[in-house]
Order: C-alpha cells, then sequence, then structure tokens
C-alpha cells in the first residue's frame, strides 16, 4: 500500500501509478499487477494516470456504497480496467460530498462504532479483491491510500498490507504530518502482532526533494519506524508530464532534467524491491474475516 503522510499533494498516485507500470508493462516479468484507487471522487491522479478519467467508470466507491447507502444505485458492475498487465480498479463515479454522506451513513448504522466500519471495510475490501481482481491472478496488488481517506479505511488496509509505503513530501513543514502517520501505522501494527497476525514492512518515501534533503535522517531520529527508505527528487518533467500531459513520467526519459534520471531509477527501484519483499512476506490471509 501506498499511504500519503501528511495533506495532499504529496505525490502517492504519481509514485503508485508509475511503480504499477513499471512492474505491469508486457515484459517486465512481473505478471499481472492488481491497482486499486481509493482516492475520492475528481481526484483521481491514479485512475487518470492509468488511463480511466475520474467519474466515468465504475469502482471502489460505487462498491461500497452500493452495499450499504439505500441512495445509490445497487447494484453497479464493477469490472476493472485493463492496460497492458494491469487490471485497476478505479475510485468510481461517485463524487466527494456524496462519498462523505454515505459514510456518516454507514458510521450511524453500525451504531457509531469506528471499530465495525473498520472491521466492515477490511472485508469489503478482502471480497472486492478476492472478487474481482483474483480472476487476473495479480502477483502483487497496489493500493494508493491518500490523504483525504476516512481513518477507518485506512486502517482497514494497514490490516491487511505487507509492504506499507508511507510518502511524504520533502521539507520541515510536514514532518509533523508525517510523523501523525507513522505513528498510526505503528498502532496497527502493534495491533496486528498482538493478533499473531505477520507484520508488514514499513518504507519511508520522501518525494519532492530537493538536493540535500534531510527529511529521511530527520523522521528517523524522531523515532519513525522504518525498514527503509527512499528519496524522490524533485524533477520538473515529472511534474509536467503528470500535471499538463497527463501520462506516466517513466514511460519517458528527460535527458535535459538532471533529477528526471534519479527519479526514474528510484521508483523502478523501489517497485522491484518491494515486488521481492512482498513476495517474501508471510501470508496475512487468516486474520479473522470479523471482528475477534
Ligand atoms: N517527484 C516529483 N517531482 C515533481 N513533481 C511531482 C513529483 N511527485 C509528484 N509531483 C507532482 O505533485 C502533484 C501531486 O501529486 P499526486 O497527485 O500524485 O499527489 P497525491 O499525494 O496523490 O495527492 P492527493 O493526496 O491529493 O491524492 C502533481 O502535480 C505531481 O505532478
Ligand atoms: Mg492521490
Amino acid at each position: 500500500m501506498n499511504l500519503a503522510g501528511g495533506k495532499g499533494g504529496v505525490g502517492t498516485s504519481t509514485i503508485t501509478a508509475n511503480m504499477a507500470y513499471a512492474l505491469g508493462q508486457a515484459g517486465a516479468g512481473f505478471g499481472n499487477i492488481g491497482v486499486l484507487d481509493l482516492a475520492y471522487g475528481a481526484n483521481s491522479t491514479l485512475s487518470k494516470l492509468l488511463g480511466v478519467p475520474p467519474l466515468r467508470s465504475n469502482g471502489f466507491w460505487n462498491y461500497i456504497t452500493a452495499k450499504y447507502y439505500p441512495y445509490q444505485d445497487s447494484s453497479p458492475d464493477i469490472t476493472p480496467a485493463l492496460t497492458q498487465q494491469i487490471a485497476l480498479i478505479p475510485s468510481g463515479t461517485i463524487e466527494a460530498h456524496r462519498i462523505d454522506w454515505a459514510l456518516s451513513y454507514i458510521l450511524s448504522k453500525m451504531n457509531n462504532d469506528p471499530d465495525k466500519v473498520g472491521w466492515a471495510l477490511y472485508n469489503d475490501l478482502a471480497e472486492l479483491i478476492i472478487n474481482k481482481l483474483a480472476r487476473y491472478m495479480p502477483s502483487l496488488v497496489l493500493i494508493d491510500v491518500p490523504s483525504t481517506i476516512f481513518k477507518p479505511l485506512a486502517w482497514a488496509v494497514l490490516m491487511m498490507a505487507r509492504v506499507v509505503n508511507v510518502i511524504v513530501k520533502a521539507g520541515s513543514t510536514h514532518q509533523d504530518e508525517a510523523m501523525e502517520v507513522l505513528e498510526l501505522v505503528s498502532a496497527v501494527i502493534n495491533q496486528r502482532a498482538q493478533m499473531g497476525v505477520p507484520t508488514p514492512d514499513v518504507f519511508l518515501i520522501v518525494n519532492q526533494a530537493l538536493p540535500g534533503d534531510n527529511t529521511a535522517n530527520e523522521l528517523k531520529s524522531r523515532g519513525a519506524p522504518m525498514r527503509g527508505t527512499y528519496v524522490l527528487p524533485y524533477s520538473p518533467a515529472v511534474h509536467y508530464i503528470t500535471d499538463y500531459m497527463k501520462d506516466l513520467a517513466i514511460k519517458y526519459d528527460v535527458p535535459q532534467d538532471k533529477f528526471f534520471r534519479q527519479w526514474r531509477e528510484t521508483i523502478l527501484a523501489i517497485a522491484r524491491n518491494e515486488y521481492e519483499v512482498a513476495r517474501q512476506a508471510p501470508k496475512v490471509a487468516r486474520i479473522p474475516f470479523k471482528r475477534p
């Protein structure tokens, strides 16, 4: 899972989309890759970069609202979008404000018990992956967890992830927010350990770093739990290709941007290393699908 540490725009979706492409392009040798976009409404950069315009195709939030929320289409057809060897479940056609209404409705239906909602969403995520993605036999499923996420949903993903990437924006202004997210990650890891469930490996990805950036060391000295750290430089070409061309930067080579090659190589390293880490991690599938 790629989890945003801090406020929006740290680059989670850009990283997830490019990782998916690095692993899922025909001939890469990693088999099929599943991708799940948990973004809210129109803010679905990941789906967009993988070729599905926001709010056009049914996806995750259609599945959730159909299940619990009587004001929404009750039997949406959720068919993953396929490009190369990537099977994507986009965020869906539900606008952000409707998602908010639906979530408060779901919460009230579950006696305002956030634990109950968390476990329900855990089951829903597992169901969605099994019913909609498993048929493509993905060797890996990447989940993009944006900063705006409903926290019981972030918890549900943290309960099942084998590899957690906490993505933070370089610079001291974002460190406190990053620590907040890292504390949530530690809390869920402890909970998993207490339940006897294998714990995930946590990596820190510092994104949009300028030369000499020290964010990774500073977070480490503040006690951030992590198995490894990656630093992605700020690259004007990445920005341009993502925002103006609405495309995957990894497809390109931009020699005139001296940070681009470093960005590209780091994305490839993250994708390949973490594929191995995820493959070797013990299975998590034994978590009871019910609140204990
Ligand atoms: N390494 C980078 N260099 C330059 N620009 C970058 C880099 N990574 C991301 N960006 C830019 O940062 C912006 C935000 O990226 P993105 O949408 O991936 O963030 P996000 O964390 O998914 O945001 P949200 O929390 O809103 O979902 C985009 O304009 C993207 O082009
Ligand atoms: Mg995003």
